[in-house]
């Protein structure tokens, strides 16, 4: 060897060297987990936090060389707690980064405080439309979904199925009704057209009333936004009064999603759209079901997902700023410019921050959610007043 290639050997060891001792210096990430530990959504944040926490291993631990160190507060799903739980993370525990939650009445708390205090969010569910439309700010972001992305697509489905009449039904809350609007959307455009909807108080799961109601009215179709345990029994309420038969029920993957092994036969043959399916059989998605199951010893469902994705954004973030999350400007840049690498299939991240990515039509099958065909290539939510 030269001796000036010598030298430039030892000059590029030493600035690695440099970059590495930078990193250490700037100590742990603190990552704030603000998810559901009780209540209806327990088994969504739980898998959320699993599949977060999969991504870090599968890096060794670490995210552009920091160690992480995890903060966690029960949101409970209750939105009048929401802006004092996030408020304990940002101003108690001095966060650099967010992770939550799952009900959109909660995320739309932490999105206003985040925007406040400029800590960056990562939304690994909570589909409210206003966090990626009027409240979008740069250091918000989604890895999840848009209430309006799933349910615009099943709306599509069902007009094109030749349905003519649905009835809704749903939770009384930002998830429900935005829910409800975007299948009305896809729906009514087909030239579907929506008789009425039904809703019951979040977290209640009282249906009898309004399953009598359903059975009275006769639709073509019932459109549905429950998630969880609710979801859980109200597909089992549907099929025990026996609508199953007479009305196909249908809805965004959350009716189904991680709830087939409780709903058993009644969810069979079920139609729903979703950002994740079982059965996609893509080299990355064996991969990363492989991994999950041998970790968890549960098998991974949509939110799993949509938390593995958060800390691959954050990683994709803080790699571009060599692990300094201030660097707000390049952490922002690096997220928008890139093609995240999902067990769902590769997608992108629109202007306002939400993912850009195939819906897929899913039929239940056992205890799966097979996939049947792509129901919407590439859905951009409308992002409606994000002014960014
Ligand atoms: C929501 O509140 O945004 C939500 C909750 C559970 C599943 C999907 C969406």
């Amino acid at each position: 060897m030269s001796h000036r290639i010598a030298r430039t050997a030892l000059t590029v060891l030493a600035l690695a060297s440099i970059a590495t001792l930078a990193q250490a210096q700037q100590g742990k990430l603190k990552v704030g987990l603000m998810l559901p530990y009780s209540g209806t959504y327990t088994a969504l944040g739980v898998a959320i936090e699993n599949g977060f926490k999969l991504a870090v291993e599968e890096k060794g631990g670490k995210l552009a060389g920091r160690e992480i160190e995890y903060v966690k507060v029960d949101d409970e799903s209750d939105p009048a707690k929401a802006t004092d739980n996030v408020n304990k993370l940002i101003k108690r525990d001095n966060v650099d980064v967010i992770i939550g939650t799952v009900h959109s009445g909660v995320v739309m708390a932490m999105a206003k405080a985040a925007k406040e205090s400029g800590t960056v969010l990562i939304v690994p569910n909570g589909g409210a439309d206003a966090v990626t439309g009027p409240m979008c700010a740069p250091n918000i972001f989604r890895s999840s979904f848009s209430n309006w992305q799933p349910a615009y697509a099943m709306g599509e489905v069902a007009a094109k199925q030749g349905k003519k009449t649905a009835m809704t039904i749903t939770w009384k809350y930002a998830a429900g009704d935005e829910s409800v609007a975007g299948f009305k959307e896809g729906f009514e455009k087909g030239g579907g057209k929506v008789t009425k909807n039904l809703t019951v108080p979040f977290p209640n799961v009282e249906f009898q009333a309004l399953l009598t109601e359903i059975a009275a009215a006769k639709p073509d179709v019932v459109y549905s936004f429950f998630a969880g345990g609710g979801a859980v029994k109200f597909v089992k309420d549907y099929a025990a009064a026996g609508l199953n038969k007479s009305i196909p029920l249908v809805g965004p993957g959350f009716l189904t999603d991680g709830t087939l092994e409780a709903q058993g036969e009644s969810a069979q043959g079920m139609l729903t759209t979703l950002h994740y399916a079982d059965g996609l059989n893509t080299p990355r998605d064996n991969a990363f079901r492989t991994a999950y199951a041998k970790t968890f010893k549960l098998q991974p469902d949509v939110y799993a997902v949509q938390g593995y994705d958060a800390a691959q954004m954050l990683a994709i973030g803080l790699n571009a700023t060599k692990g300094d999350i201030t660097k707000k400007a390049e952490f922002a840049s690096a997220i928008e410019k890139a093609k995240i690498d999902s067990p769902r299939g590769a997608f992108t991240i629109s202007k306002a921050h939400n993912p850009v990515q195939d819906v897929y039509l899913r039929k239940v099958e056992g205890n799966e959610n097979k996939l049947v065909s792509v129901a919407v290539k590439g859905l951009t939510d409308p992002a409606r007043g994000c002014k960014m």
